[in-house]
């Protein structure tokens, strides 16, 4: 199968292109990437001159372009987004734009093409929060807290009025908070890693007691590979690492991991409107596809953390010109803790 990889040069877009090459796989790949601050080549190095691999620099809202680059693919797996919550709450508008008009372009692209299948990836997030004991089903209503999970969900319901509208081959991937090598440092995980490499503080949000259930990032590319090949046009499926853990039981677990001190840990200012509790029930998945998580939590930390300490010249590429305006604009007062907030003010 030729499969139209949209934003490829990403976190998981990438993984999951260097896995549909790897040997033995049957596939080829046209990579679509309009490589913003989060696209990078540079994860792409392993499989850059593998003779199924093609990558054309393009925006998803150009729709010339796009028709062009995915003429003669079979499939599409359209990962290309804006997927920073922090971001989309401090600059909305480029996530509306890229996650909801650029979906609805390749929407209409993959339609006129008549392409076989489109695998929308989409986020837990869509949900909302979730109470204690409550998982989510890809029942569940969606009910989204930031700019960056409502443009998601938006874009999934555009992906289900195609099926049902125009009997569009499409099919959505809903999955928990990824983790593992090559993701851009603004996340959580990878930026806790690369802060404690330099001994720096580890911003926690509020009281840290947030829950985020963690997924490797190559069991999420294996769950999205199974409903590219084996999912139900018109369903969705929800793809969950099992692993519930509290932000600040994460951050305890890595400075332990790395042998540092938990005088790092520095309580911030909270993100506005944040969820307290992601969970996701994944039995659809798991009885009709056979998919299941396969890297525990914790060999994923080290293997994630091992990857980052012995790739510190990409950790430097990604930390250039914009990651540091984009850090220092909104995130360069914030080493403030809420144990000092609630200190009476020194006159
Ligand atoms: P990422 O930010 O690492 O990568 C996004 C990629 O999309 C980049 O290569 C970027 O250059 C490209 N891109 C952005 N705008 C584009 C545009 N207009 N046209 C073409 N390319 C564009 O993101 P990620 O973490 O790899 O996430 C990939 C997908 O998975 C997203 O749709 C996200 O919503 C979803 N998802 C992410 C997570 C997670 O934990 N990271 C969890 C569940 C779902
Ligand atoms: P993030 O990686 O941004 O993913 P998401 O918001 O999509 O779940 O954040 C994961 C959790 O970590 C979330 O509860 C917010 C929290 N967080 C911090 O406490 N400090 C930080 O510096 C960041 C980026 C996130």
């Amino acid at each position: 199968m030729k499969i139209f990889v949209t934003g490829g040069a990403g976190f998981i877009g990438s993984c999951f292109i260097r896995m549909i090459l790897a040997p033995g796989q049957k596939h080829s790949v046209v990579n679509y990437d309009k490589l913003t601050y989060a696209g990078n080549l540079a994860n792409l190095e392993p499989v850059a001159r593998h003779a199924g691999y093609r990558f054309v620099k393009g925006d998803i809202c150009d729709a010339h372009a796009a028709e062009a680059a995915m003429s003669g693919c079979d499939a599409v797996v359209h990962f290309a987004a804006e997927s920073h919550v922090d971001r989309s709450i401090y600059e909305p508008a480029a996530a509306i734009q890229t996650n909801v008009t650029g979906t609805f372009m390749l929407l209409q692209t993959a339609k006129k093409l008549g392409l076989a299948k489109f695998v929308h990836v989409s986020t837990d997030e869509v949900y909302g929060d979730m109470a204690p004991g409550q998982f989510a089903t890809e029942e569940t209503h969606v009910h989204p807290s930031s700019p960056y999970s409502a443009s998601k969900a938006s874009s999934d319901l555009l992906v289900y009025s195609y099926v049902r509208t125009y009997g569009f081959p499409g099919v959505i991937t809903r999955a928990s908070n990824n983790y593992g090598p090559y993701q851009f440092p603004e996340k959580f995980m990878p930026l806790l890693i690369s802060n404690l490499m330099e001994d720096k503080p580890l911003p926690i949000y509020g009281d840290g007691k947030q829950e985020r259930d963690w997924l490797h990032v190559e069991d999420h590319c294996r769950g999205i590979l199974a409903v590219l090949e084996r999912g139900r046009i018109g369903e969705v499926y929800n793809i969950g690492g099992a692993d519930i853990v509290e932000n600040i039981t994460m951050a305890k677990a890595l400075l332990r991991a790395m042998g540092k001190p938990e005088t790092l840990l520095t309580y911030v200012k909270d993100r506005p409107g944040h969820d307290r509790r992601y969970a996701l029930d994944c039995k659809k998945i798991e009885t009709e596809l056979g998919w299941k998580p396969q890297i525990p939590l914790e060999q994923g930390l080290h293997q994630t953390i091992d990857w980052y300490k012995t790739n510190t010249a990409w950790i430097a590429g990604v930390r250039g010109g914009d990651y540091l305006s984009y850090y220092n604009k909104y995130y360069g007062n914030r080493d403030t803790s809420l144990d000092a907030l609630a200190q009476p003010e020194a006159n």
